[in-house]
Parts: C-alpha cells; sequence; structure tokens
C-alpha cells in the first residue's frame, strides 16, 4: 500500500482515508493486532515529547519491540553515516525506523539510499513535514465535524518555520477545506507544493467565520541568530485569546494546536486553561491511534516487509 511514510504531497486520497479509518478501528477496539516479530526504532535527533512516545506506545499498543537508539552516543560521533547505521539496524533486524531531524529532506534521501528493507517514517524535518502531525489533526477534525470540506480553516502563527503547517496545508487541500493562513511578515510563508491558501496578516480577518483555528508556537530552535523577535508586538497582534475566538470565529469553532504550547506567547494562559483548550489533548490521544495505523499497515501491507 505504501512503503515509506515521507510526506503528505505523496500520500493519495485513499491511503490517507485507509489511515484514519484503521486508527478509528483501533480507537474504537475494533481492531486489536499482535505482531511481536516486528521491531521499531526510534531515532530521535532533534527533541520530542508528543511524537517520540506516542510513536513508542503505539509500537508497544501493536505488541511489536522497541528501540530508542541515543543520537548522542551512538556511532555518529565516530563518523558512521545515518544510511550506514539504518542497514546495520536491518541487520539486526530492525523492520522500521521513526527519525527526527532538522535537517529538511533527510527521510526521503535516507529511504533512496538504505541497501535494506526498513520502512522509514519521518517524525519531523526541518521545517519541511511532519505527515502524522498532519494526519492526526485531520482525524481530530472529522471525529469533531464529520468532513473538512469546504471548511474555514485557519492556521495562525510562525507559518514560516512549521512542518506541521505545510504538511496540514497540503493534506487540508487534498480534502477540500479553505485554508487560511495568518502571520506576520517576519513569520510568513508560500512554499507549500502548489496548495491554495488564502494569506493574512491581521488576526481579525483569518479568525472570522473560522470553523477550526489551528495556533503554532515560535520555532526558536528554527529562527536565525541574527534574528530579534519583537515579542511584543507579536503578542499583541497575534496572540489567541478567549475573547477574539468568541467575537470573530464561528460559535464552537475548534481550537487545536499541535503542542507543546507556550501560553503567554501564541495563546494567552487563560484560553490556554480553557475548556476550548482540551481539543489539544485530545489531538495527542488520537496520535497514539494514528501512529498505530501507520506502523500496522506499514509493517503488515506494506511492500517494505
Ligand atoms: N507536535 C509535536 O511534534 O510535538 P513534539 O515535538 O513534542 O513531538
Amino acid at each position: 500500500m505504501f512503503k515509506n511514510l515521507l510526506d503528505i504531497q505523496n500520500l493519495d486520497k485513499a491511503t490517507v482515508e485507509k489511515i484514519v479509518d484503521t486508527a478509528k478501528k483501533f480507537k474504537s477496539g475494533k481492531l486489536s493486532v499482535n505482531m511481536p516479530d516486528k521491531a521499531v526504532c526510534l531515532m530521535f535527533c532533534e527533541n520530542s515529547t508528543r511524537t517520540k512516545l506516542s510513536f513508542e506506545l503505539a509500537a508497544k499498543n501493536l505488541g511489536m519491540k522497541t528501540l530508542n537508539f541515543e543520537c548522542s552516543t551512538s556511532s555518529f560521533s565516530k563518523g558512521e553515516s545515518l544510511e550506514a547505521t539504518v542497514d546495520n539496524l536491518a541487520a539486526m533486524g530492525v523492520n522500521a525506523l521513526v527519525l527526527r531531524d532538522r535537517t529538511n529532506g533527510i527521510a526521503a534521501e535516507l529511504a533512496k539510499n538504505i541497501r535494506y528493507p526498513v520502512a522509514i517514517l519521518n517524525a519531523g524535518d526541518g521545517n519541511h513535514a511532519h505527515p502524522t502531525q498532519a494526519l492526526l489533526d485531520f482525524y481530530t477534525m472529522l471525529e469533531k465535524m464529520g468532513t473538512v470540506e469546504g471548511k474555514k480553516i485557519s492556521i495562525i502563527g510562525d507559518i514560516a518555520h512549521s512542518r506541521v503547517a505545510r504538511s496540514n496545508i497540503q493534506l487540508l487541500n487534498k480534502f477540500g477545506a479553505n485554508v487560511h493562513i495568518c502571520a506576520p511578515s517576519y513569520f510568513a510563508a508560500n512554499d507549500f507544493c502548489g496548495a491554495k491558501v488564502t494569506m493574512h496578516t491581521d488576526l481579525e480577518s483569518a479568525l472570522s467565520g473560522a470553523d477550526v483555528v489551528m495556533c503554532l508556537r515560535i520555532q526558536r530552535e528554527r529562527l536565525e541568530n541574527d534574528f530579534k523577535l519583537p515579542v511584543d508586538d507579536y503578542i499583541s497582534g497575534y496572540q489567541l485569546k478567549s475573547e477574539n475566538l468568541e467575537k470573530f470565529a464561528k460559535k464552537g469553532a475548534l481550537l487545536m494546536h499541535p503542542g507543546p504550547v507556550n501560553p503567554g506567547y501564541e495563546m494567552s494562559e487563560e484560553l490556554f486553561k480553557s475548556e476550548r483548550a482540551k481539543t489539544i489533548l485530545e489531538q495527542v490521544t488520537n496520535g497514539v491511534y494514528i501512529r498505530m495505523a501507520v506502523l500496522y499497515l506499514l509493517l503488515s501491507e506494506g511492500a517494505a516487509v
């Protein structure tokens, strides 16, 4: 069905629907599998809480063996390449590698160059792609709204440095959503592989009539060293608060955030603690089921095994 999970751009709609459908079966308890002969290696060379631990839990829920690769204590320091490392993992019997790294395109490059069949799952590469995050966000929207078609989905914040924004924009476009983005000039971007978006620089027009508001943190780890963030301007122009959601977005609009949230910056402390922000943890719950679905489909039906 699919051999690796590298980005959203190359996933067709039928595959996305299959992943979502499988996640739904896992969540409802209609599907339960035990795959003790499969081994998944987690290689996170950039920090993570949600993605790393939910992939680990997902693999364990499927009865798979998990290995945590420590980038800082590995033989990378002795000059071993990533490709050679993964060939060695294959020789040990590893079936899938979950990779997070700061380099754009590294997962796709790796998938092209390894010599043995290890399924590569991109868990976030630079500001390029975060496919499982987009899938779990999509799944959460479907759970709440039934469809994204024709819905106004506004993504607010540091778009320029966000792989979550890029993967979500591409996925939501495939399924007919009206995607809007909102950022100050220093966080704006337009490189979405041809996906259609409406761009805003003012929060009010982005929020106006929105069905979903997805808030992004400032990705400080990817800011240029000499960039001086105008924090006060950013907060006054772009911070989401209960009052601006209530005033401009549709009644009951979904508030989403991929996490981690930095309350007081992209979102007010008050909104973060509100009932409306509970969806953010529902996204995290759904991440486990989406990652179970992806691992199961890759390792039971994928061509890589
Ligand atoms: N959403 C997300 O990727 O969170 P982590 O960086 O904690 O994995």
